[in-house]
């Protein structure tokens, strides 16, 4: 018999918008969770039955979800995941999405909070709770639905991240004993805060969460740092019995409520013959050109993120300022390309930290620029074949988040890399931990000491930045998407 495999996640591997004659384009969806799920999902494909669970995000969806052949977005073929787009309401949707799972959990693991302001938990945040915990239940019924469509048989549910927390325990009292065989996982795709800083959460909501997860029999982060920290929490907050394990890829177990949950280090690397391929398709190769034409000879540093708080781009703007204020030997050497692709604009932190990096950006090009040399170019806009070509041509990647789960991009930087690029990579994310010996290391917050690693970069002899590259790439690969999915399943079945 095929096994199954049941995902869910907010958002999913496809996203519908709707064309002006009536028609619905799909097109894949975004980020880093999408990515290693859609390329670990392919290796098992075959062997398993999948259905991915999400929540509708556009207009686009909310139609194809209520059309359940558009939504599936499969032909049913043996091999293909099965989508399952959930119509929640707008309102539930918003303060689930927006207010509790953007606002606050993701400020709480980043530690974005501006603490004298935010976060305040009054009755507009009970009310917001409250959705959270109905688009939650709403995951839980529809997997709880699927576990029992199917034929009988062994189950595996993989619920992602920190829109999903409660999702565990929901479902477990759904099915209540009578699930069949079904073995629950949760992965975090972010850090973990630390628990003091966790503590900020009002204490029932903090609590609820790691309740929540608890219910997995298999809890997964990116790094060791995180997963500690999440030990930490379910210690001091919950009051969990935690033992620690030593070194490997086990962190610890955590017994709550008479159920042992498994805690323990996936790092998501990268597939990386599917990623070269890519890299070699027209679209980029024709961005490759141009950008080497515009580059006209001079060294790039390259940066590729969302237009994400956490992800520091404002600091790393600054940081490029005082290079050129301090080190004016590599006035008409260099330019720096910085890409952002817009994300979560409903946010008005994230609007007003657009405007933030528009601001600095101009500042710097205003400082600098001569009739001959343009020292920056900074993009607000979704364009994958030109990010891609960006990393195949860069000299300095510079990744410098305030904290990060793992990040996708210092990964991929090298694996793309024609000459072979240095990485400048924050101390604070999640990809540290394996590519930290190969990699300039900074604290993200010191814009000078990142000024400093962006002259190291740029000076590296050409033989040192390839062989730093080389290993990098190499490590990215040895974390493929296929082993980080692949462990995960073998976790719940040992
Ligand atoms: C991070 C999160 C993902 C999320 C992605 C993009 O990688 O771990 O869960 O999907 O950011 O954010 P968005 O809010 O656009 O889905």
């Amino acid at each position: 018999m095929r096994q199954r495999v049941l995902v869910a996640s907010n958002r999913g591997p496809v996203s519908f918008s709707l064309g002006a004659d009536g028609t619905l384009a799909g097109r894949r969806g975004g980020g880093g969770l999408i990515a290693g799920m859609t390329s670990g999902l392919a290796a098992v494909a075959a062997q398993a039955e999948v259905t991915w669970i999400c929540a509708a995000l556009s207009d686009g969806d909310r139609i194809a979800a209520r059309s359940p052949r558009a939504a599936s977005a499969d032909g049913g073929d043996p091999g293909e995941v099965r989508v399952r787009m959930l119509d929640i309401p707008p309102e539930t949707f918003d303060r689930a999405y927006n207010q509790v799972a953007n606002s606050i959990l993701w400020f709480t693991h980043h530690l974005l909070f501006d603490t004298p302001n935010q976060p305040r938990f009054g009755r507009e945040f009970r009310l917001d709770w409250e959705a959270y915990l109905a688009y939650n239940q709403e995951f839980a019924d529809a997997l709880a639905h699927e576990a029992a469509a199917g034929p009988p048989g062994r189950i595996r549910v993989l619920v992602q991240d920190y829109h999903l927390s409660l999702v565990p325990r929901l479902l477990r009292e759904k099915l209540d004993g009578g699930g069949g065989d079904l073995g629950i996982a949760h992965f975090s795709h972010t850090p973990w805060a630390p628990a003091d800083y966790y503590r900020l959460l009002p204490r029932q909501v903090g609590q609820a969460l790691l309740d929540g997860i608890l219910a997995a029999d298999h809890v997964g982060f990116h790094a060791r740092c995180w997963a500690d920290a999440f030990l930490d929490c379910c210690e001091a907050i919950l009051g969990a019995q935690v033992s620690r394990a030593g070194n490997g890829d086990a962190a610890g177990r955590v017994s709550h409520r008479g159920h042992v949950t498994g805690v323990a280090v996936h790092p998501l690397g990268v597939d990386v013959p599917a990623l070269r391929a890519r890299a070699q398709a027209d679209d980029v190769r024709a961005h490759v050109g141009a950008l080497r034409r515009a580059a006209g000879g001079k060294k790039l540093i390259v940066r590729i993120d969302r237009t994400e708080l956490s992800k520091n781009i404002v600091r790393g703007l600054a940081a490029y300022r005082e290079l050129l204020a301090t080190r004016p030997q590599w006035h008409g050497q260099v330019v720096h390309l910085a890409f952002a692709y817009p994300s979560r604009s409903a946010l008005p932190q994230y609007r007003a930290y657009t405007d933030q990096m528009a601001l600095i950006a101009q500042q710097i090009t205003e400082e600098f620029r001569t009739p001959d040399w343009n020292p920056l170019v900074l993009e607000v806009k979704d364009d994958y074949p030109r990010s891609l070509a960006a990393c195949a041509l860069a000299d300095v990647l510079l990744v410098n988040p305030i904290r990060d789960g793992m990040n996708l991009v210092a990964q991929e930087g090298p694996v793309l890399s024609e000459r072979g690029c240095a990485l400048i990579l924050s101390r604070e994310a999640g990809a540290a931990a394996t590519l930290g010996d190969d990699a300039l290391l900074i604290n993200p917050y010191d814009v000078s000491e990142t000024a400093e690693a962006m002259h190291q970069a740029l000076a590296m002899p050409d033989a040192e930045r390839r062989r730093r590259s080389a290993a990098l790439a190499a490590t990215a690969a040895a974390w493929p998407p296929a082993r980080w999915l692949g462990d995960q399943l073998a976790s719940l079945d040992g």
